[in-house]
Order: C-alpha cells, then sequence, then structure tokens
C-alpha cells in the first residue's frame, strides 16, 4: 500500500472578499481548497460591506470561516475605499504573506488588494477577470480594466472574456477559461433554497410575482431618475406583484428624495436585504426579474427567469446571447416586461456553467505552485 506524501509546507492562499456578491464568489473555492490537502486558504474580509445582512449572513449559509483577517474598511468615497485597502492590505501582507492573493469580482477592493499583492511581488490572480461593459462611467468597468491589468493569472468565465483581454494585448499565457464561479455557489446551495419559506411568509405562489433590484449609482443616485423608475415601479405592480429587497444605498436614496413612503402600495413587497438561500428562492419561482445587478443576468439565464436588465449595456453578453437576459431603458420597460410575461423563455446550456469551475481553479493552481 502507498501512503500519499503530504507536502511539507501547505500554499498559502488568500481569498479577498470584500461586498455581498464577492461572498458567493470567494464560497466555492474556499471549499475546494479546504479538500486540496496542499492548500491553506484563508478570507480575507476587507469590510465594506459591514452589516449582519450584507455580510455576516452570507458567511454562514455558505459555510465560510471567520475570515483570518477583516481590515474594516467601511464605506467612503471610491478613492478611500481603494486607498483605505491598499494600505491596510498591504500591511497584511507584510505581516503574513501569503504565496497566492486571490481577489474576485470588481469592487473597489478587487484592484486595491490587486496593486498591494502585485508590488511585493505576490503571485495574484483574478477571478472572474475579462468582463467589460466598454462604459467607464462605471466605476466597476474601471475596477475591472485596473485589475486585469496587474494580475498575473486571470480566471476567465467565458469565450468574450479571453477576447476582451486579447484585444487590450494581454498575452494569452495569463488568461485561463475557468467557468462562472457563480453558478457553482447557486448549484452547491439549490438543495437548501428550495427549502425556504419566503413565498408563504410573503403571501406569494410560484410564477405570479416578479423580483426586482436595483443599486447601481447610475439607476439610483439622481433624483430625477429614481422618481421616473418609481413611477413605473408603480405602474409595473399593477401587472404583477413586485417582490423589491431594498439595497442600503438604494433604501438612502428613496428616504433622502422623499420618494419611499410612494412606494408604499398593496402589491409591492419591500423587503430588507435578503440572506442568498430566501432571495434565490425568491428568484427561482418568480415570473420575471427586474434589476440592474450583474450577478443577477447569470443566475436568472442558468434558472431560465426572464430578466430585464435596466442599463445601457452588459459586462456579460453571454445572458444576452444564450441567457434570459435583455437590456432595457426606463421607456421601454413596461413594454419589455409585458412582453416578458407573454413569451416563454428556453435557456441554452451556457459552456462552463456547470458547477465546476472552483474545482478547475483549485486544478489550475496546483499545476502552476505544487
Ligand atoms: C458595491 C460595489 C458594487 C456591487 C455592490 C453590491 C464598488 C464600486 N461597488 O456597491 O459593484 O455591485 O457593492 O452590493 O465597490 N452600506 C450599508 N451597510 C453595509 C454596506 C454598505 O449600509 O453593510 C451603505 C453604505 O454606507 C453606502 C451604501 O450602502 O452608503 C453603498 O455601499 P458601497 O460600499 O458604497 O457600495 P455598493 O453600492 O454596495
Amino acid at each position: 500500500m502507498t501512503t500519499q506524501k503530504r507536502p511539507e509546507r501547505r500554499l498559502t492562499i488568500d481569498l479577498v472578499a470584500a461586498a455581498r456578491p464577492n461572498f458567493m464568489k470567494i464560497a466555492p473555492l474556499w471549499h475546494a481548497l479546504k479538500t486540496r490537502p496542499w492548500a491553506r486558504a484563508r478570507v480575507v474580509h476587507t469590510g465594506q460591506h459591514y452589516d449582519y445582512a450584507m455580510s455576516q449572513v452570507f458567511f454562514e449559509e455558505l459555510g465560510l470561516p471567520a475570515p483570518f483577517v477583516n481590515l474594516g474598511i467601511g464605506s467612503g468615497s471610491h478613492g478611500q475605499q481603494t486607498g483605505r485597502v491598499l494600505e491596510a492590505y498591504e500591511a497584511h501582507l507584510v505581516r503574513e504573506r501569503p504565496d497566492l492573493v486571490v481577489v474576485v469580482g470588481d469592487v473597489n477592493a478587487t484592484p486595491a488588494a490587486a496593486l498591494a499583492a502585485v508590488k511585493l511581488h505576490i503571485p495574484t490572480a483574478h477571478l472572474e477577470a475579462g468582463l467589460r461593459s466598454f462604459d467607464r462611467t462605471m466605476p466597476e468597468e474601471i475596477n475591472r480594466l485596473v485589475t486585469d491589468t496587474v494580475c498575473d493569472f486571470l480566471w476567465t468565465p467565458s469565450a468574450d472574456a479571453d477576447e476582451n483581454l486579447a484585444a487590450e494585448g494581454i498575452p494569452k499565457e495569463r488568461i485561463h477559461r475557468v467557468g462562472n464561479i457563480m453558478i457553482d455557489t447557486l448549484i452547491m446551495l439549490m438543495p437548501r433554497f428550495k427549502q425556504e419559506d419566503i413565498l408563504q411568509r410573503l403571501g406569494l405562489r410560484e410564477q405570479g410575482y416578479g423580483v426586482l433590484t436595483l443599486h447601481r449609482p447610475s439607476n439610483v443616485d439622481s433624483r430625477e431618475k429614481l422618481s421616473v423608475l418609481c413611477d413605473l415601479i408603480l405602474a409595473a405592480q399593477k401587472r404583477l406583484p413586485l417582490v423589491f429587497p431594498l439595497h442600503p444605498r438604494t433604501r438612502a436614496r428613496l428616504e433622502e428624495y422623499g420618494l419611499l413612503s410612494r412606494l408604499e402600495v398593496p402589491h409591492l413587497h419591500i423587503l430588507p436585504p435578503q440572506p442568498y438561500c430566501a432571495f434565490m428562492r425568491l428568484v427561482s419561482a418568480a415570473r420575471v426579474v427586474v434589476t440592474d445587478s450583474g450577478g443577477l443576468q447569470e443566475e436568472t439565464s442558468y434558472l431560465g427567469i426572464p430578466c430585464l436588465t435596466l442599463r445601457n449595456n452588459t459586462e456579460r453578453p453571454i445572458t444576452l446571447t444564450l441567457g434570459t437576459n435583455r437590456l432595457v431603458r426606463p421607456d421601454t420597460l413596461l413594454a419589455e416586461l409585458d412582453s416578458a410575461l407573454a413569451t416563454p423563455v428556453r435557456p441554452k446550456d451556457i459552456p462552463l456553467w456547470d458547477g465546476q469551475t472552483a474545482s478547475r481553479v483549485a486544478e489550475h493552481i496546483q499545476t502552476i505552485f505544487c
């Protein structure tokens, strides 16, 4: 009988997460690395999202360990958030140098942590690399461009992402297509979220309502735009009941602009931010989703739920070509909603949206470092 030799020293890997959508992206990778004898993953929480409902509840549901370190960055302007992560994470890296840093998504911490690491010559990887909206007014687009420029390993979800990187002159040795990590999380937690009782609690029936989320500065940070959107929401809830979990940014703006009370109508369920499982239960049984989120365009495409995205562009074009997503403007929203309610959708299989992305990433890390 041969016994497998345990590596003398395990590879220390920092998984950096800052905000709600990041927790869903590091969780499958943390679980995949936990089972690899050569790896020691550590969760680094920058603290951008700090409320129980925006952070801790996701750690609990996703089975993530308490963070190895919380940098306590909190809220602030883009410059403040980026600068604070750069300074605090650099200090952490100097004290607790890992062998590899993994950053995810496109939030302010993503380029900041990547910059801190590469300047200390620590190998750094970006999970969900190569997405481009080609809209430089979006803070996330700038974050993506900076991150992909500096990282050593670019783990992409789809062929369009590889093409974007190649078009920017990034050598193909740095690009590795691994698949969509968010779908790993969705598949991992599907048995759990199917048991959630949120529909009963809200008195909703399957396929009998829509889900609405809004949080992009371009939609919620102007009184005029948000007021127009409120009128549209009021018109839409006459067509079918809507569930609207409010992001803290959106709640703050609605209150500041005196719009929240206008939304107190019978067919609009305004909720606090929802935990992952309750929210995915709501989405998976919805007739339609209206959103400006990035991740929801993917989750609805996988689940075969029509998605109307209130944005001029998307960094996830595969959700338009192979998924269930349509870009809508305020002036086309109601017509698109009627059309979505009238037309059944038939999603196709999207390559590498299979729940195995974290395993492919773990294998790639092993090939490079072990
Ligand atoms: C950030 C990301 C965005 C991502 C979103 C998901 C950037 C540039 N943006 O936007 O890409 O889609 O997260 O939610 O990084 N707040 C709370 N409690 C919290 C966290 C924030 O009340 O736990 C408040 C803040 O005080 C602030 C507002 O929510 O007023 C927005 O938070 P912020 O960190 O600026 O980013 P998001 O809008 O959440």
